[in-house]
């Protein structure tokens, strides 16, 4: 696996295998690498010749500042499971190398940024939208990968791709669940084991509404109760939302027809834990 940490680095390798048709896929992470991001990188392999993988943590999407100090990275763990997954590049730049002096641009997707995760963390996603830029013009990939997971940052990316006119194919990772149902996410980690017991609530609660939408309920607010039930019956439970939105708009509905998505965001000694799930009809 080749590694770079140079904008003019990463171009100058690239180019080449773009002019000899190879197709270049890119999976952008900020590292702390779990089983859900190596899942994005193996479904790239379908679609691209080159597999590249960024690890950036991004301090603009950190509306804490003690949150970004806290993130931990450890790249050369991070290397050795990319490695183990036989990614060809890792573009690891540093913060100076995206963000240098003088730096003053900021891309906003204003609706899509507007709900959720944007009101509950200001200039969220303006950081997520200005890096992901900065990255695809430095790795120039012709497919890119985004999780569900963070179902939110996939519409921003989806719309900013689309009004921006990049020439990047979006393609949506399916959301990995552990066996006992918890979504992959490096924040699990901060969970005590009894923590992460009280948080499978959060996925029970979607596996029963997705069960009474297979039953024939389509009304939101029974399905949003079924979730929010499981939710408290944990102790101290938070909620941050519980909302059925239509997938593309991310506005509420009152009924599920189309294709409709559950956002949760519960919070489980103090970890901010984003889960959703698929309502198609
Ligand atoms: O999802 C993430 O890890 C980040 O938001 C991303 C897309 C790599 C941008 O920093």
């Amino acid at each position: 696996m080749r590694t770079f940490s140079a904008v003019d680095e990463m171009r100058s390798y690239i180019k080449p295998l773009k002019r000899a048709g190879k197709r270049i896929g890119f999976v952008p992470t900020m590292g702390a690498l779990h089983e859900g991001h190596l899942s994005l990188a193996r479904t790239l392999r379908e679609h691209s010749d080159i597999r590249v993988c960024s690890i950036f943590v991004n301090p603009t999407q950190f509306n804490d500042r003690k949150d970004y100090e806290a993130y931990a990275v450890n790249l050369k763990r991070d290397t050795e499971l990319l490695k183990g997954e036989g990614v060809d590049v890792l573009f690891a730049p540093t913060v100076e190398e995206i963000y240098p002096a003088g730096f003053q641009t900021t891309v906003t997707v204003s609706e899509v940024s507007k709900p959720f995760e944007g009101a509950l963390r200001p200039g969220h996603f303006a950081g997520v939208a200005s890096v992901v830029s900065i990255l695809f013009n430095a790795v120039e990939p012709d497919v890119a990968i985004f999780g569900e997971k963070d179902f939110q940052q996939l519409s921003l990316i989806e719309r900013m791709v689309k009004d921006l006119k990049f020439d990047v194919q979006i393609i949506r990772g399916e959301l990995v669940r552990d066996s006992d149902g918890l979504a992959l996410s490096s924040r699990n980690a901060r969970l005590s084991p009894q923590g992460r017991l009280n948080a499978l609530a959060i996925s029970r609660g979607l596996f029963a509404a997705q069960a009474a939408f297979r039953s024939g309920e389509r009304r939101a607010a029974q399905l949003e109760q079924l979730v929010t039930a499981e939710i408290h019956s944990m102790p101290s439970p938070e909620i941050d939302y519980v909302t059925l939105v239509n997938e593309e708009t991310l506005e509420p509905v009152t009924t599920v027809s189309g294709r409709c998505r559950m956002l949760v965001v519960a919070r489980v000694e103090g970890v901010r834990l984003l889960d959703n799930a698929a309502f198609h009809g």
